[in-house]
This record gives structure tokens, C-alpha cells and sequence, in this order.
């Protein structure tokens, strides 16, 4: 090219100039080229394969087939410690030197736990490479493990079918697609067995990511002054236009158990039952949404006065459960086994409350990802079973920050959102003073 430009008349010099342009040019051209394809491949959206498993209650129970097992060592009790809402979206994220990564790490320095549950919104967005590099973290970690899906971990470049396929590559990995009729993916049981016999059961459901109808006339208001000095939380929601002006909607448009995984759970515990010599073992459900019961329990507990024996924790928004109830807390009674739900979804709670006889808790959010109470509200739960299966203990773990935290934006984001909250509350409430109805 210089020769011919150089043929031509043009001095070198200009010729010189004119050749590093271009090369750089096509080396730019080049370099982008070579970015969107990978990040082009990176987003490629992958399908997993579907369950081959179709459930009918007719059903027989096959042990081998429908429950998978973990073993207790009768000398100790068992921990497991849930990590709910890591809800990450892009890999590095996950890095040594990030939030996250040292979240998990002192969490599991802290508590020793036998097992580690993933309560839902493990990933979204890079959400295939996101949750490779979560199986990573977990299978160093060397111990049984089983994530469930949230209502966010669809919202990536996978669909739930290939992240659990990417989960089960983990040698430790417990998690199951289960039936395939079933709603959700990931509908499974775990026995934990001592001395060959299964002392307890946990169960995992996908509550789904909130897309069901319901008849609004079944849906629940308070007035919002019953609430107005027991839970800022739920005061802060009330209404403050229409037909229900003052009033508190419960429940939010969130996921929730279907008909079809109830009567599987039920299924399950009673195969597990004459698996186990006609005896139901004590056992814990563990999912992404709170189910509905859990706002009767709050307002039990807040109106008998907080009592510290039946709860703690903070509760510090709305509890996001389905407007209605679907049924599940109702089979928890009538079954007698569950003494234990342990929910995620609300980043900034972590209230724990016995409610006839069962205890619903959230477990504290994992890492900083989302959440402007990462200051505070960092770590995880565990419960405890003892050597007889029961769960004798439920405990936030809180962790401090440790690491690099990539997202200052995002959190200045999530500090601007609760600063415009709080402003829009201090104007409402100011009208209302105004109106005389405050
Ligand atoms: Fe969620």
C-alpha cells in the first residue's frame, strides 16, 4: 500500500500517517467484532431438558427415583445454612475479591454447616454463566447443596431447566427437576438419614414467578391505623386513593404454591412415611415466597405484643406472599411433619415467627447485590436438627461486608429509591394531616 500510495506522488510521511489510521481502524473494527460476538454468545439464550418425569398421584412412591438422601452424623447435630437471593447478574461478581464470594465464605466459617441451601434469585441476567460460577463456589465448598428458583432467576439467558442442568454437573449438588407436570422446576425431597433411618425430610419448591389469577374479591384490606404504630413496614403501604383509601392491601402479586405441588408434597410425605417404617418424619420446606400465612403469623405476633420467645428479626417491607392463600399452610397442618418454612424474596427482612406450632422465617439476604440494607442485613440462616430430627434452632447469621463492592452505582440507586419512598410518605402523610384523617 505504500509503494502504490507512494507511486502516486504522496511523500512517505503522509503515506506513514495515513497507513497507521488504517491499521488501526481495521484493528478497532476488528476488536469490536470479536466483543459482540462473544458477548452475542455470551447472551445466546440455552434451553434445558425437560424433566422426563411425569407425576400422577396414583402414583407408587420409588425412594430410589423420587427423594434423594444426605447422611447425619449421629454424634452431631445437622446445620444447614440458607443463602437466599444472592439474585447476581454478571459472573465476576462472584470473584474472590467481591462481596458475595466473602459473604458465603464467612458464612460457612462461622456456622460449620453440614448442607447449604439457595433459597431462589440466585442469578438473572448473565444468569447461565452466573449460576456456573455459583456451582463453582459451592462444589469447592465440598458440601451437599440445594438451590431452589426465585422469581428473578428466569429473567436471564437460560431457562430454569438449563440452570438446574448446570446445578446437577455439581457432584454435591442434591437439586432435582422434578415431575415435569408440576408447576415450577426444581419440585424435590431430601432425606436426611442417621443410623439408616430418615430423621428428617426437606422439601424444595419453586414458587414461581407470580404470574396466576385469583378472585380479588378474596383479597384482604386492614385499615392501615390498626397497623399505623405496630409495623411502619406495612403502614408505609397503605392506600391512599379509591375505593380503599386508608386501608392495607395484604399480599402482593408474587408466586405461590400451586394445587398440583401441594398434593405432590403430600404424596411425598406419605410415601417417605411407609418408607420409614409408617413413621412421618419432622420436615421443612424451603422456598423462594413467603406463602400467605406468613402475614397471620406477623399480625398474631405484633399484636400479642412481639413476643421475643415466638419471634425475632426485623421486618423492615411488606410481605411480598400471593394476595390469597393457596392451600399449602392448610396441608402443613393437616400433615403434622413441617415444623419449619424458610423463605427468601424480601431482601430486607429477616423476621423469624412461630405460628401454630410452625416457625416461618426469612433467612437473611446473601451479598449486596439489590438491596440498600447490605450494611446490616448480610449473610444467611441456619437451622439445626438434632439427633433426633428435629429442628431445635433457627438463627440469622450475619456477616460484615468484606470484599470489593462493583456496585456503588447500584447502591446509590437503591439509597435514591428509598430517599423518593420516604419523600412521597412524608408528602402523603402531610396531605392526610392537612385533610384531618392522618
Ligand atoms: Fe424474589
Amino acid at each position: 500500500m505504500i509503494f502504490l500510495i507512494c507511486a502516486g506522488g504522496v511523500s512517505l510521511a503522509v503515506t506513514l500517517t495515513v497507513s497507521v489510521a488504517l491499521s488501526v481502524a481495521i484493528g478497532l473494527v476488528l476488536a469490536e467484532a470479536i466483543y459482540f460476538k462473544k458477548r452475542f454468545r455470551d447472551l445466546k439464550f440455552s434451553f434445558g431438558k425437560q424433566s422426563p418425569r411425569l407425576w400422577s398421584p396414583k402414583d407408587r412412591f420409588d425412594p430410589k427415583k423420587d427423594v434423594t438422601t444426605v447422611r447425619k452424623d449421629p454424634n452431631k447435630d445437622f446445620v444447614i445454612l440458607a443463602f437466599p437471593d444472592i439474585q447476581v447478574w454478571e459472573p465476576f461478581r462472584l470473584g474472590k475479591k467481591y462481596v458475595i464470594y466473602n459473604t458465603i465464605k464467612n458464612a460457612v466459617k462461622k456456622t460449620e454447616p453440614d448442607m447449604i441451601v439457595l433459597l431462589g434469585d440466585n442469578a438473572f441476567y448473565y444468569s447461565r454463566q452466573c449460576c456456573e460460577k455459583i456451582t463453582k463456589i459451592m462444589e469447592e465448598i465440598g458440601l451437599p447443596w440445594a438451590p431452589v428458583f426465585g422469581n428473578h432467576d428466569f429473567e436471564g439467558n437460560a431457562d430454569l431447566a438449563a440452570l438446574g442442568d448446570i446445578f446437577m454437573k455439581g457432584a454435591h449438588c442434591l437439586f432435582r427437576k422434578g415431575p415435569r407436570n408440576l408447576f415450577g422446576e426444581g419440585n424435590y425431597a431430601v432425606n436426611i438419614e442417621q443410623d439408616g433411618k430418615i430423621v428428617h425430610t426437606l422439601f424444595f419448591f419453586d414458587t414461581g414467578s407470580g404470574a396466576f389469577s385469583y378472585d380479588e374479591s378474596k383479597v384482604r384490606y386492614v385499615k392501615a391505623s390498626e397497623l399505623k404504630d405496630k409495623s411502619p413496614a406495612f403502614y408505609k403501604t397503605r392506600i391512599h386513593e379509591g375505593e380503599h383509601k386508608g386501608e392495607i392491601r395484604i399480599g402482593e402479586d408474587w408466586g405461590a404454591f400451586s394445587y398440583d405441588q401441594i398434593q405432590y408434597y403430600k404424596w411425598l410425605l406419605a410415601g417417605i412415611a411407609e418408607e420409614n417404617g409408617g413413621v412421618k418424619p419432622e420436615s421443612t420446606i424451603f422456598c423462594h415466597v413467603a406463602p400467605y400465612e406468613f402475614n397471620d403469623a406477623y399480625f398474631e405476633w405484633i399484636n400479642g405484643g412481639c413476643d421475643p420467645e415466638k419471634g425475632f428479626g426485623e421486618m423492615n417491607v411488606k410481605i411480598g406472599s400471593a394476595p390469597v392463600s393457596t392451600g399449602l399452610f392448610d396441608a402443613v397442618l393437616e400433615e403434622g411433619s413441617t415444623k419449619n418454612i424458610i423463605v427468601g424474596h424480601e431482601h430486607e427482612n429477616d423476621l423469624s415467627v412461630l405460628y401454630k406450632g410452625v416457625r416461618l422465617s426469612y433467612a437473611v439476604k446473601c451479598g449486596d447485590e439489590c438491596t440498600a440494607f447490605a450494611e446490616t442485613l448480610n449473610g444467611g440462616s441456619t437451622l439445626t436438627i438434632d439427633k433426633d430430627g428435629r429442628g431445635i434452632r433457627y438463627e440469622n447469621v450475619c456477616v460484615p461486608l468484606e470484599g470489593k463492592r462493583h456496585y456503588d452505582k447500584m447502591m446509590w440507586y437503591y439509597h435514591e429509591l428509598e430517599k423518593e419512598e420516604d419523600e412521597k410518605w412524608t408528602m402523603i402523610e402531610e396531605e392526610e394531616a392537612k385533610n384531618g384523617n392522618a
